[in-house]
């Protein structure tokens, strides 16, 4: 088929090139002339483990190709794909001036059929707006269909290619048939297509991240209420995961979810809710929770320390909102560098991906080192906020020697607590028990 994709923002660009390894013909089309031009040349704007691979074999073979011409995009193309950015406006509800400026331009281009598919993560009823924007501008047939990603970064290659399911979100048979012919090399396991209307399908999209987002705040409670009551949370999750009902994943308490979906979709969702007059209560909880969990590994080195934080200095591993992305939206790691600047203190961060894009942030507000054990040097703590798999075993003698205290506050409970009483560190993390040199019997309330 022929394809076009317009926006190659990270989901633009995983959906354009995994959709040319099945065969298709793709062109994506994006306003950054700079952007189109470096991509011609090659070169993959994102980090994303997995796509340079098969961007370049899709450039290679002919498949996959890069503009900044609207009309030239669409001309061949059956289907357009609308991967535009769907920021948070001022009140919380998505702003849609890209996507349905994008409608209209299109709307004035098309001089036949075309099945136009919104990819962003857009509120319920943009599909009629996207229709009512197109319409304004022309008179050839067209159908607009919802089909949400649910890609994880870090993941999202094998996200798309094997996708747990697809929904598609359309009333007309024409579009319909289109569409699953497209998906159907996807789904050859057998994981279903599922096919709604556009108002379900754009709500879905929503209640799956703010479903989610609710599980790891559930999770991050139940840790805070561990550390009071002298329970291990790691125990919990097992205890509860393997209740088919609950599922193992996304169960894993930590520093706040953040990232470019979950804060903005949570958010966007409660706006919806209240302007269909319905205060969706859960998810506010779940916003303030998140707000105060981000905070949670500062609260806890501000008690250890007695709130003297002035002049102290502190490692920071892991800037990143998760593993394996250098994508540092809404991260947590820049919440805390906040507080501990604001109190005085001076970091030290490392990250494998993240640090260039905290540098565009913040720039020279915290120093960056070139790997994790130059983070460390005469530090009077070491934070850990990103689980990035470097972290997880590292030299225990050698971390010991470089800090100034044998100090850690783990955010995301990499260590084993035995081994950190062996080691002889003071130890942190999240709904466990304290490790400290006289042993693992410590607890402290977290975040009071
Ligand atoms: C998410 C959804 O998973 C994906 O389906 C959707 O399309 C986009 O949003 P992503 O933001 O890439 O994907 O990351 P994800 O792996 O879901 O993690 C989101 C946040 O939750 C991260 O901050 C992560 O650290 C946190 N998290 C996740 C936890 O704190 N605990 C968990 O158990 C899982």
């Amino acid at each position: 088929m022929k394809i076009a994709v317009v926006g190659t923002g990270y989901v633009g660009l995983v959906t354009g090139t995994c959709l040319a390894e099945t065969g298709n013909q793709v062109i994506c089309v994006d306003i950054n002339a700079e952007k189109v031009k470096m991509m011609q040349d090659g070169k993959l704007p994102i980090y994303e483990p997995g796509l340079d691979i098969l961007f370049h074999r899709n450039i290679g073979q002919g498949r996959l190709h890069f503009t900044t011409n609207l009309g030239e995009a669409i001309e061949e193309a059956q289907i357009i794909f609308l991967a535009l950015p769907t920021p948070p406006g001022g009140d919380g509800s998505a702003d849609l001036s890209y996507v349905l400026g994008a409608a209209k331009d299109i709307g004035k281009l098309i001089k036949d059929y075309k099945v136009v598919v919104t990819k962003s993560t857009v509120p319920v009823g943009t599909a009629d707006k996207v229709r009512a924007a197109m319409d304004s501008q022309t008179k050839v047939p067209f159908d607009v269909v919802s089909n949400p990603e649910f890609l994880r970064e870090g993941v999202a290659v094998e996200d798309f290619m094997k996708p747990d399911r697809v929904v598609i979100g359309t009333t007309s048979e024409r579009a319909r048939k289109i569409m699953g012919e497209l998906y159907a090399p996807y789904v050859r396991q057998g994981n279903p297509v599922i096919f709604m209307d556009e108002r379900s399908s754009e709500l879905t999209k929503y209640a799956a991240n703010s479903f989610l987002a609710t599980k790891i705040t559930f999770m991050n409670e139940v840790a805070n209420l561990c550390e009071l009551v002298g329970a291990d949370v790691d125990m919990v999750r097992k205890g509860i995961g393997s209740d088919e009902r609950i599922g193992r994943r996304f169960l894993f308490p930590g520093v706040g979810y953040g990232g470019s979906c979950f804060p903005k979709d949570v958010q966007a969702l409660v706006k919806s809710a209240d302007e269909n007059q319905y205060n969706f209560k859960i998810l506010n909880s779940v916003i303030e929770v998140n707000e105060t969990q981000k905070k949670i590994l500062f609260e806890k080195v501000k008690k250890y320390f007695d709130g003297e934080l002035a002049g102290k200095k502190f490692a920071l591993w892991g800037l990143a909102f998760k593993p394996e992305t250098d994508d540092v939206r809404e991260a947590p790691a820049l919440y805390i560098i906040d507080e501990l600047i604001n109190a005085g203190a001076t970091v030290t961060a490392f990250d494998p991906e993240g640090m260039d894009n905290v540098r565009k942030m913040i720039g020279t507000k915290i120093s960056y080192a070139a790997d994790p054990y130059s983070a460390l040097h005469n530090a009077d703590a070491l934070l850990i906020v990103t689980e990035w798999s470097l972290f997880r075993n590292p030299d225990f003698d050698q971390v010991a020697k470089l800090l100034k205290n044998k100090v850690i506050f783990d955010g995301r409970n990499l260590y084993d607590l035995q081994k950190m009483l062996d080691c002889g560190f003071y130890y942190n993390s999240i709904g466990r028990k304290i490790v400290t040199k006289e042993g693992a019997d410590e607890n402290v309330a977290s975040g009071s």
